[in-house]
């Protein structure tokens, strides 16, 4: 496969100076939604503006974990004019070498001099010293390997639960149950391999509570703030199914939303206008403007199904050793 991806408006959008092309030449790269205000990669960027805006040029060493395509680090190497080091990794083996490329086709002036590694693993396992900076948007729902591989699923949603469940507390665990022990062994991971004063990015969808978020940050031992939060459409199905089953065997419902319905009471009582980032109102809030439209991943699923659209509430968050 090859599939050519214009990135110039998520840069111009996420109000980065850049204009480019990405090459998605290996199906378990990741590629771009339609709107690219919908990625993830837009509160991706928007998120190292902040750093960048903040602390820029004190920003020698950073790691992209999960890089997919190498975006974010193209926006990285345009942000931080003093990066020394850089990690890039994906758990995917084989599809290196197209970041790579895709990295060099859009900053080879900015990668010059620059020590750069693109390494195959998990988490932060890859990278051999602390860095300023690390950057994850990672998988969520942990299932059976077995059935990843069995399926070819894509691991831009799934994860592997054996790498996790050594973290939980037990059955009546919400981390193991809001299905977020893969988030805390990434962050305890990010936590080793940053160095004093360092940040890391991380990226939640609002489908779980918000308690069990500020759970996982608190055990992972790391202080946290929500940077951005955005209402994002979802055009993947796969991505409704196993939600919908993790839902059901957990016993839990996450928070989807009837997409059209939600957008216009975002517009109505927000005067947002989604999928623009939502500002000036707390989470708890937000979740009680949008109860009326609220639905669970089964009913998520089923409505994609259908041809309806579905949405969700989208978190950046920063996060730092305490
Ligand atoms: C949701 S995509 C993120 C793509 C892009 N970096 C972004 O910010 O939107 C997740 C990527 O992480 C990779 N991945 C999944 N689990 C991982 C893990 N535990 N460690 C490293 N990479 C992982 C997947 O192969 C996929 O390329």
């Amino acid at each position: 496969m090859n599939t050519s991806i214009d990135i110039t408006d998520l840069f111009i959008m996420a109000g980065i100076e850049h204009k480019g092309r990405v090459q998605i030449t290996h199906e378990d790269m990741s590629g771009l939604e339609p709107h690219p205000k919908n990625d993830w990669l837009y509160l991706g960027l928007l998120s190292l503006k902040e750093i960048a805006k903040r602390e820029g040029v004190f920003i020698r060493s950073s790691a992209f974990i999960g890089s997919g395509n190498g975006i974010e680090t193209i926006a990285a190497l345009k942000l931080f004019p003093n990066l020394e080091t850089i990690f890039i990794t994906d758990l995917v083996k084989n599809i290196q070498p197209a970041i790579i490329k895709n990295i060099t086709a859009n900053a080879n002036e900015e990668l010059k001099g620059i020590r750069t590694y693109c390494l195959e693993g998990r988490d932060c396992s890859p990278l051999s010293e602390p860095v300023d900076l690390i950057y994850g948007n990672l998988p969520l729902i942990m299932i059976d390997q077995r059935e990843i591989e069995k399926h070819r699923l894509s691991l831009t949603t799934l994860t592997d639960e054996q790498m996790y469940m050594h973290l939980s507390q037990g059955p009546y665990d919400m981390l193991t149950r809001w299905s977020l022990l893969s988030q805390l062994g990434f962050l305890l991971s990010a936590k080793e391999k940053l160095a004093p004063g360092g940040s890391i990015l991380t990226f939640i969808g609002g489908r779980i509570p918000y308690y069990a978020i500020e759970q996982c940050f608190r055990r992972a031992g790391v202080g946290y703030r929500k940077l951005f939060t955005s209402f994002k459409r979802q055009s993947d199905g796969q991505f409704f199914k196993q939600y919908a089953e993790y839902e059901t065997k957990e016993g839990v419902d996450f928070a989807f939303y009837d997409y059209k319905e939600a957008v216009e009471i975002l517009r109505q009582k927000l005067g947002i206008i989604a999928p623009e980032i939502i500002v000036d109102i707390e989470d708890a809030d937000l979740k009680i403007l949008l109860a009326p439209t609220l639905i669970s991943a089964n009913k998520a699923y089923e409505n994609y199904q259908k041809g309806m659209s579905v949405g969700h509430i989208a978190h950046a968050f920063e996060a730092w050793n305490d």
